[in-house]
């Protein structure tokens, strides 16, 4: 059930003060019975809901999988970035939208990659859960070069799951097992690909520090099965596919 109001601002007639001014002057009508009451609520999937006599259709969630590019922030407002939400179309800019549209986890202003925006908050909590131990993927680059023995270590001490120190208000933290996996064939390296199962603050750049390093490339290129888009340009987004959605309940 939903408010007539945000169903109507849902269905793109406006913000909910013209809504309003529409339900005043009797254009809109719920199963043919002309209704005033913008807080009578309605049965979106059963409720025919009509203005002007044409029929509403109300997308009931929304599913967006968009190549995050360096630079915006993943929040709603921002005082100094330009934020995600800024990328999206005016379609997006409804009431309905704007009350319930966010980003499954965020990824800092200086990462990129493959971010999830919806309107469905069971999938959110599903995903950013610690008890889901949903793992999310990132293509890592390392300012120093890391040689074979040390570049095993890493990789043992992740999976024992590293002991990260404070920064900022976060407290040092015991992270969980984590895998790294190392890229390219060459004696020294500075590429890998880190999946970690938990979401604590500035994860992946804290494991790499106290391990000595420093990260300078941060891209995530999944989340449990669903991989990014690659021929998603950064900046643009696109909605996910049933298939995709189904593969995200999953996990
Ligand atoms: N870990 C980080 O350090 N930064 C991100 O943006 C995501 C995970």
């Amino acid at each position: 059930m939903i408010r007539l109001d945000k169903l109507l601002a849902h269905g793109g007639l406006g913000s909910r003060s013209s809504v309003k001014k529409l339900l005043r002057s009797g254009a809109v009508t719920v199963n043919g019975k002309c209704v005033f009451d913008s807080s009578m609520r309605v049965d979106e999937s059963k409720d025919a809901v009509a203005a002007d006599g044409k029929k509403i259709e109300i997308r009931k969630e929304v599913y967006l999988m968009m190549h995050k590019p360096s630079g915006y922030v993943c929040a709603k407002r921002d005082g100094l970035h330009q934020t995600v939400f800024d990328l999206l179309g005016d379609a997006y800019r409804t009431p309905f939208f704007e009350d319930n549209l966010h980003t499954i986890g965020r990824l800092d202003c200086d990462t990129e990659g493959l971010l999830i925006l919806t309107t469905d908050g069971e999938l959110t909590h599903r995903i950013t859960s610690p008890k889901s131990e949903c793992g999310k993927t990132y293509f890592v680059r390392l300012s120093n070069k890391v040689r074979s023995g040390e570049a095993a270590d890493y990789v043992c001490k992740c999976a024992q799951g590293v002991h990260i120190g404070p920064e900022g208000r976060e407290k040092e933290a015991d992270c969980k097992s984590a895998c790294l996996v190392w890229l390219g064939s060459g004696d020294e390296k500075d590429e890998c690909t880190l999946t970690i199962y938990e979401g604590k603050f500035h994860e992946v750049k804290r494991i790499f520090s106290a391990l000595g390093n420093e990260v300078v490339y941060l891209k995530r290129i999944a989340i449990g099965a669903l991989r990014l888009d690659e021929s998603l340009e950064k900046g643009e987004w696109r909605e996910l596919s049933e298939d995709e959605i189904e593969l995200l309940y999953r996990i």
